[in-house]
């Protein structure tokens, strides 16, 4: 099957035509095989920098406008590659963005006879698209149970897989996103946005000992997580102390390993409870190579026998393959979402 698949939540505007065959079982047994024809991305980072942070409508009128060029540069006609799919992004995200999406997945649907007849849309989760992201690599060896973390700008969910369908949240942050935390802290160390990868490049000339900043609900036995106390603290560190420029690195260093510290320490305890046999890491802060190296040195000090399975960078952050992965585990197991813009929706 073929499956055209369109993503618009927050501030990249991005399609992919995906192929896909195999069912519900794990991918090393006769599951879903994915072949990405395409994926493309429009980045919207540049037009949003000046302000620090996503500007709603202004991504909106930025997704209006890539949409029909990325979609042109698929080259698709009423005779080749008909996708069986149109899958879009129906929510969480940015309201008016999700909308874009969605009207524009109906009129692509409306373009052609044979279109309007076989080609059905199909709504998508963006962090079911976030956690599906793994399924696009053929090498990805998931053995289930699974522990799934999900850290993007928007959210930190801690999810147990029982199977690919078979998901129960075992927590999530009670305040800020790790994402939206390293933007913030970013922006604190005058860092340009987006802050995740301006923090890691710098944090890698700094001592991450330097400064002990807290590691909230760190021991707390429970899998929710909390950052804006992280925050509040890098906030009166720098109030407080008088900072040299060449202090920087350090901060960001320290704070970056306090971070990732609470999401590896909660990520293996609900491992050992569970018994899991593979953790997943994605969504955007997942493409941070200090967090795998981390997580890898944590598996092997705790003597774990584990597959760690990160999706290549760009499928970690925002990208629609990742949608029409999802969207092909919704048909297979006929999960309809409306295709209404859903901005708060989450893991039930
Ligand atoms: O998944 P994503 O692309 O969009 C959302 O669904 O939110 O995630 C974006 C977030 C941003 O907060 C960005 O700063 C963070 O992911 N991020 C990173 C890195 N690359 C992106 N955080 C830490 N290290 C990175 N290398
Ligand atoms: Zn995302």
């Amino acid at each position: 099957m073929k499956i055209l698949a369109i993503e618009t939540s927050c501030d990249e505007t991005a399609v992919a035509l995906v192929e896909v065959k195999g069912g519900l079982n794990s991918p090393a047994n006769s599951g879903p095989k994915f072949k990405i024809l395409k994926s493309l991305v429009a980045s919207q980072i540049k037009i949003h920098r000046p302000f620090g942070g996503v500007v709603p409508n202004l991504a909106k009128r930025e997704h209006l406008k890539n949409l029909p060029i990325l979609f042109g540069k698929l080259q698709l006609t009423i005779h080749n590659l008909q996708p069986n799919l149109v899958a879009v992004t129906v929510g969480p995200g940015l309201e008016p963005c999700l909308w874009t999406g969605i009207n524009f997945a109906k009129e692509i649907k409306n373009q052609f006879a044979s279109w309007r007849k076989k080609t059905k849309i199909i709504g998508v989760s963006h962090l079911e698209g976030h956690l599906y992201s793994f399924l696009l690599n053929p090498k990805s060896k998931i053995k289930f149970p699974a522990v799934a973390l999900i850290v993007s700008g928007g959210h930190t969910i801690l999810i147990l897989m029982k199977d690919l369908t078979h998901l129960k949240k075992l927590g999530e942050t009670r305040d800020d996103a790790v994402g939206e935390c390293f933007d913030k802290v970013a922006r604190l160390l005058n860092l340009s946005y987006p802050g995740g990868p301006e923090i890691e490049k710098i944090a890698k000339k700094g001592d991450e000992e330097a400064i002990n900043f807290p590691r909230p609900m760190l021991n707390q036995k429970n899998y929710d997580l909390s950052f804006s106390g992280l925050k509040t603290s890098v906030l009166y560190y720098l109030r407080d102390s008088k900072i040299q420029t060449d202090q920087v690195a350090d901060i960001a260093a320290s704070f970056q390993k306090a971070a990732f510290d609470v999401l590896i320490k909660k990520t293996l305890r609900a491992v050992k409870e569970f018994k899991a046999k593979s953790i997943i890491v994605a969504g955007g802060v997942a493409a941070n190579k200090t967090l795998a190296k981390m997580f890898k040195k944590a598996i092997k000090k705790d003597n774990l026998r584990l597959n760690l399975i990160i999706p290549e960078t760009k499928f970690c952050t925002d990208n629609a393959a990742m949608i029409a992965a999802s969207a092909y585990l919704n048909f297979l197991q006929n999960k309809k979402y409306k295709l209404v813009a859903n901005s708060g929706l989450n893991f039930k």
